[in-house]
């Protein structure tokens, strides 16, 4: 857990304290930590730039037994994200060292020149995100993360932001929960344990859990998502979440897409990078996560979550590049590609959304293309909307939590690339050109009028590599986003 702490350095109780250094500027207010920080850098290897470190052990003068010092840089490159990354990997650096417990030493708002609540929820978050560590699958558990992480403030601001604090610590366990089920293998998340790992969570903090099986999807016609599953030994399940604080307010719906492993189906993926195809799911886990967070803070908006949950598998069973299939919303859809799966699973999902809750606003998080990774890399999402606000708000949102986003066109005329000789539409473009925006595209014929939005967060959603403040593996990408954009 976090707390924010306003002690006197001379009786703070800890072993270990974290002093961020800027290179060429003093950042902080308290003049022994000032002084600590002259002491450091009249060595030739530490002088606050970005990545060095040093620690000192046992200072015959100073009774706190580790010292470490974090650079951050110069003064002018310094910003919320400098912070996050120095507060995760203090953890980090902490935890390697087999210790429980940290205190971290926040510098001046105003001599960052940082505001100061983004300034403590930066800090916080990258504290918190770093802790997470994920060791389920290994025998032996090198590390376990820190038990308390302590923030030093002064006691003005201690006071101020305490809720706050413990506010971004329950949406950082939000991220770590997305993150968990991301990295769980795909053997030990068929739809069916993924839908029961949702709802157990979510029960336990009082969201309305409702959860169909394959008989009531048939029953309703959810034709599309019933193709995508058909391959899969294993039968769909589509979860619905709702909070519902008031009782007349219309409700946001966001939806997330969860192919539990997508194969890629009878047009099967090539064997490189199939193994990766497990965080397919990665949608579903940030809104699911996202709910339970606002279930967890009691937000005050009327949120529903809509996961459509199936493994994208070839077989004898499996759909075939040209079948013909009717969706939820009575609109006929030619499959040209078995391995655009998403975009089939999330009309009935967003067409069932908008029917059963006509919502203010429909959002859904998908790993919808390897094409959006092609025009974005792997570290920001897609964003397309016909509506400048929502896109704009999104954008934002992601600025601010550095989950970040970039808003796509939504050209009409490329609408004419989706068209089937035999039915409605075709799943598959009929260019290899613009994937992320035919995808999208695609999509946008199931919502009409609403105020939408899709997000395709295929890059961002996973790292081979670790950074500062996630692990290798699920980012647990769209939660902190959602949580700021929805106000949770
Ligand atoms: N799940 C993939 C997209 C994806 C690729 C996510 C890489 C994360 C990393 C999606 O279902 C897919 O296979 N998309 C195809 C669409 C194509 C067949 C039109 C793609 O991107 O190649
Ligand atoms: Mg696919
Ligand atoms: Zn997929």
């Amino acid at each position: 857990m976090i707390h924010l702490q306003a002690v006197d350095l001379s009786k703070a109780k800890t072993e270990t304290l974290v002093i961020p250094v800027c290179e060429d500027k003093d950042i902080h207010d308290d003049p022994t930590i000032a002084a600590l920080i002259l002491r450091a850098k009249k060595l030739k290897e530490f002088k606050g730039k970005k990545g060095d470190q040093i620690a000192f052990y046992n200072l015959p003068d100073v009774k706190i037994v580790r010292l470490m010092f974090i650079g951050l840089g110069k003064l002018a490159k310094i910003d919320l994200e400098a912070m996050r990354a120095m507060a995760g990997t203090a953890v980090k650096e902490c935890i390697k060292k087999d210790l429980s417990e940290v205190l971290i030493a926040v510098p001046s708002a105003a001599k960052t020149n940082l505001p100061d609540q983004p300034l403590l929820t930066a800090l916080t978050e990258g504290a918190c995100l770093g802790n997470h560590l994920f060791d389920k699958y290994k025998k032996e558990k090198k590390h376990k993360p820190l038990k308390k992480i302590n923030l030093l403030v002064k006691a003005a601001a201690a006071k101020k932001h305490r809720k706050l604090s413990s506010r971004i610590a329950t949406i950082c366990q939000g991220t770590a929960l997305a993150r968990e089920w991301v990295n769980t293998p795909p053997n030990e998340k068929v739809p069916e344990q993924f839908a029961r790992s949702i709802a157990r969570l979510a029960r336990r903090e009082k969201l309305k859990v409702t959860v169909w099986g394959e008989k009531e999807l048939k029953q309703q016609k959810f034709g599309a998502l019933l193709a995508v599953a058909a391959g899969s030994q294993h039968k769909p399940r589509l979860v619905i979440l709702e909070h519902k604080p008031h009782k007349a307010q219309k409700a946001i719906v966001l939806v997330g897409k969860g192919v539990t492993f997508d194969s890629g189906g009878i047009n099967l993926k090539p064997s490189a990078g199939l193994e990766d195809m497990k965080i397919d799911m990665s949608g579903a886990a940030a809104v699911a996560a996202t709910l339970i967070a606002a279930a967890k803070l009691k937000s005050k908006v009327n949120l529903v979550g809509i996961m459509p949950l199936v493994e994208n598998m070839p077989s004898g069973q499996a759909s075939r590049p040209g079948d013909i299939i009717k969706s939820y919303a009575g609109t006929t859809v030619e499959i040209g590609n078995t391995d655009a799966e998403g975009r089939l699973i999330l009309i009935d999902a967003l067409a069932y959304g908008l029917k059963k809750y006509k919502p203010r606003t429909i959002i859904d998080l998908a790993t919808l293309t390897g094409a959006c990774m092609v025009a974005l890399g792997e570290k920001i999402a897609g964003v397309f909307s016909f509506d400048d606000k929502l896109a704009q708000e999104i954008v934002s949102s992601g600025e601010k939590t550095y989950e970040r986003c970039w808003r796509m066109p939504l050209p009409e005329d490329y609408k004419e690339l989706l068209k089937s000789n035999f039915a409605d539409l075709s799943n598959m473009s009929s260019t290899r050109y613009g994937g992320a925006i035919t995808a999208a595209l695609f999509l946008a014929e199931f919502v009409g009028k609403a105020r939408w939005a899709h997000i395709d967060i295929a890059g961002p959603v996973y790292g081979k590599k670790e950074t500062a403040y996630c692990g290798a593996g699920g980012t647990g990408f769209g939660v902190r986003l959602l949580c700021d954009l929805l106000e949770v």
